[in-house]
């Protein structure tokens, strides 16, 4: 029979080496991560005393990002998957969360849609090779010191939700890969660059008020980082943010599909890199 609980300390091992399995690139801290800003939002699927499969959400305020739902390869297509969703689904909507979001994979579709997921957008994905080419220079000023209160509330301005305790988690761990971007009515943009356990530098979140500002951070991350291939996850719907990845020499791979639980929310015209595919 299997058997839910809540993601503890102890489950950390197991759900990244799920993760490795699918090449994810994730680390322990990512999974350390949800468990202090959203601790009862991830669970575990057990048989008897055997881990099988993971799920995890973040919320921010009545908006949450759902991923990280893997079953252990020979436990596939036993119904466990499914299982997983309906109990992480279940608790967001007793906590009163109005929009779940996720970005699928296509062979899974299918099940979203029948758990009451609707399609949005493609939600692009680009990787940059290493290279040791130059790269577009901005004219606008980038700082290296994160000022993490103006960028939680810049965050917030933009995309009309508060992923304070996310963000300041995140930007916490990673404060000398956070550059931010100056403009002429002060903060345009900030960055966050993760080192992942694929050997990849992820851009993300990237969020900018404007194009110029968006491109400018992009050029100080690849001429910092640019000798290690970088990826980075962009809405379709944010032409400006395709544009200026594919001059900065990104190229296109796979995409999964953006989909929405719930109310509909638009938020994207100022988001040029996503956090990641798991946490939205
Ligand atoms: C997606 C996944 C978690 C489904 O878990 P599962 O326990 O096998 O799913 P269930 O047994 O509950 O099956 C639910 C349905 O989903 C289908 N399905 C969903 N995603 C699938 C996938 N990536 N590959 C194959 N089948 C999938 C199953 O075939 C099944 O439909 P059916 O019963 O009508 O045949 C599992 O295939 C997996 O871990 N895949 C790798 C990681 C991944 O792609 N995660 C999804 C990210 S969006």
């Amino acid at each position: 029979m299997i058997r839910i609980s809540e993601m503890t300390a102890e489950d950390v091992t197991f759900a990244r080496s799920l993760t490795d399995i699918e090449q994810w690139g994730h680390l322990e801290e990512d999974f350390q991560r949800f468990l202090e800003v959203n601790p009862d939002g991830c669970f575990v699927a057990w048989e008897r005393s055997e881990r099988l499969g993971i799920v995890t959400s973040v919320v921010h305020g009545d908006y949450a990002f759902l991923g990280n739902l893997i079953v252990a390869k020979e436990a596939r297509a036993r119904g466990i998957g499914l299982v997983l969703m309906k109990r992480v689904i279940d608790i967001l909507d007793r906590k009163g969360v109005k929009t779940i979001e996720l970005d699928g994979v296509f062979r899974a579709v299918e099940v979203y849609r029948m758990l009451g997921f609707r399609d949005k957008y493609l939600s692009l994905r680009f990787m940059r090779p290493a290279s040791k080419g130059a790269c577009i220079k901005g004219e606008l000023t980038i700082c290296r010191t994160p000022n993490i209160s103006s960028i939680l509330r810049f965050d917030r301005e933009r995309l009309g939700m508060d992923r304070s305790n996310f963000l300041e988690h995140l930007i916490g761990t990673h404060p000398d890969a956070t550059p931010s971007v100056i403009g002429r009515q002060g903060m345009s943009g900030y960055g966050v660059v993760r080192f992942r356990a694929t050997g990849t530098f992820h851009i993300g979140p990237l969020v900018a008020g404007d194009t110029e500002s968006a491109s400018a951070l992009l050029s100080s991350i690849c001429a910092e980082h640019g000798k290690s291939d970088l990826t980075i996850g962009v809405p379709c719907t944010n032409t400006s943010a395709i544009g200026i990845v594919l001059k900065h020499g990104f190229c296109h791979r796979p995409p999964s599909l953006r989909m929405y639980r719930g109310a509909i929310r638009f938020y994207e015209d100022r988001v040029y890199g996503i956090i990641s595919a798991d946490v939205g």
